[in-house]
Order: C-alpha cells, then sequence, then structure tokens
C-alpha cells in the first residue's frame, strides 16, 4: 500500500495549491489512498463543509483535522455530512464521537487516528498515550495510520517511540515546518512534522506584516497571507505481506519565482 500524506493545508492559497497539484501528485506517485491534514484550511482556523467537499473533489480520500477542528464552529453540525474526515480524538467532550476511520483499501483495513499532543498547546487535552492506547484497545485493522497534532518535538518523538511496534506509520503535523527527521523504525514510518501546505512567503501561512505587528504591538486578527503556496508531503510505502512501512519519503514543492 503506498499512501500519499500531504501537510496541514493553510488558508485560501494553501486550498488553491492542494486543488491544483493532487491530480499531479497522483500521477507521479500513484498512491492508493491520499490522505491531508485540513486544520487549517478555513482562514487558518478550521474546516467547512465547502472546503471539505472542494478538497474530496480534488482527489483527497481521507482528511485529518487539528485543534482547530471546529474553529469555525459551524463544522460542529455538517459532520454527518462529512464522512471521510476525522479530529483528535481528545480535542474535549464536546465534539462529535468520531475516534477513528477505517477504510478498506487494497483489501486491507486502514484506521487512520487523529490525536493531540498536549505540550506548549495553549491547552489541556486529555493525555495523548492513554487516548491512543484506548482507541487501539478497541480497533480491529491491518495498518494504522496516526496524524498526531503537536508542537513539542520531544512529545512527538516519545509518542512515536511508545507506539512504533503497535502502529505503521505516525505522522507530526501542526507546526507548518517540514523537518528532515522521516525514518523507518520497527516497521513504523515516521516524521515530526510533515510541514505545511500553504503560502511560502508568509509566517507559517499568516501576513508577515500583520505577524510582526502582532509580535511587537500584540494587536492581533490573524490576516492570511496570500502568496503562493508551497506543498509539503510524504509517500509511505506499506509491505503487503507484513502490513509494516518500508519506506518514508519527504516532498516540497516551492512555488517559482513568476506564481
Ligand atoms: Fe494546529
Amino acid at each position: 500500500m503506498r499512501i500519499l500524506f500531504l501537510g496541514d493545508i493553510v488558508v485560501q492559497s494553501g486550498v488553491s495549491a492542494v486543488c491544483a497539484c493532487t491530480p499531479m501528485l497522483q500521477k507521479q506517485y500513484q498512491p492508493d489512498i491520499t490522505i491531508a491534514n485540513g486544520e487549517n484550511a478555513a482562514d487558518g482556523k478550521g474546516m467547512t463543509k465547502e472546503l471539505y467537499n472542494r478538497l474530496k473533489a480534488a482527489g483527497i480520500d481521507l482528511i485529518t483535522l487539528g485543534n482547530h477542528a471546529f474553529s469555525k464552529r459551524a463544522f460542529l453540525f455538517d459532520t454527518d455530512d462529512c464522512m471521510d474526515i476525522i479530529w483528535p480524538a481528545n480535542i474535549g467532550t464536546y465534539a462529535p464521537s468520531r475516534p477513528v476511520l477505517i477504510r478498506l483499501v487494497n483489501g486491507k483495513r486502514l484506521a487512520v487516528l487523529n490525536i493531540l499532543g498536549n505540550v506548549f498547546m495553549n491547552a489541556d487535552y486529555e493525555d495523548p498515550i492513554l487516548v491512543t492506547k484506548q482507541i487501539l484497545r478497541h480497533i480491529s485493522a491491518d495498518v494504522i495510520l496516526i496524524d498526531f497534532h503537536a508542537e513539542a518535538t520531544s512529545e512527538k518523538s516519545i509518542y512515536f517511540q511508545y507506539f512504533k511496534d503497535r502502529v505503521t506509520a505516525i505522522i507530526g503535523t501542526h507546526t507548518h515546518v517540514q523537518t528532515a527527521d522521516e525514518k523507518v523504525e520497527n516497521g513504523c514510518a515516521f516524521i515530526t512534522d510533515a510541514g505545511m501546505c500553504g503560502p511560502y512567503d508568509s509566517v507559517l501561512g499568516r501576513d508577515r506584516n500583520e505577524a510582526m505587528d502582532h509580535a511587537i504591538t500584540g494587536c492581533s486578527h490573524y490576516l492570511p497571507s496570500d502568496n503562493a503556496s508551497l506543498i509539503c508531503g510524504l509517500v509511505i510505502d506499506i509491505d503487503d505481506h507484513t502490513n509494516r512501512a518500508v519506506s518514508i519519503q519527504r516532498i516540497q514543492l516551492r512555488p517559482g519565482p513568476n506564481d
């Protein structure tokens, strides 16, 4: 099984870039399934039903989210119309329950989990390791991929070491900066952060002047950058006999000078 995973889709520019690039990436890498983190798609914070439909139409099969999953409150009431999306299991008790997505891919049961880290996240989420253990106890799958949406590199590394024997891939998301530490250990693929699909000339997707103004004056309204986006992602190969990961490859496409 080959999985194409695209990092956090950030603001309108990132959505447009993902919609434009996904068919090309699928032609080039021939994945069996394409997954993307969409938690910053709606103006930097959250998801909408309209954006979900747009990303699905562009070829994204499954969408993961993060701490901003329900920053656009209306999406809380649209989840039943959006069955190919998952939000962090430990985001809070107000969220609808969808702890895992299971899909049949090439005759294999693929389970996708989405879990939030706790370190430097400005919120007190339920312990990610305990929540993950609880979910894993109740699912039956051949291949398990976890989008671990967290800030701290140390927390992501500890989480990987804890679960690497039990799952097939642990993909870090949230920081918007792609790390160069991809690896496979004990048949589990890992990267600290997949990076973002969002405006290249920006501060993590945010207009750089507004972000500087916020840092200096404290005034904040989150102005999305409308500059051209880079695409960050991963290709993960899983052995069809052992159901264990054999390789993980980083993708990074930066916009050209005329974009
Ligand atoms: Fe996030």
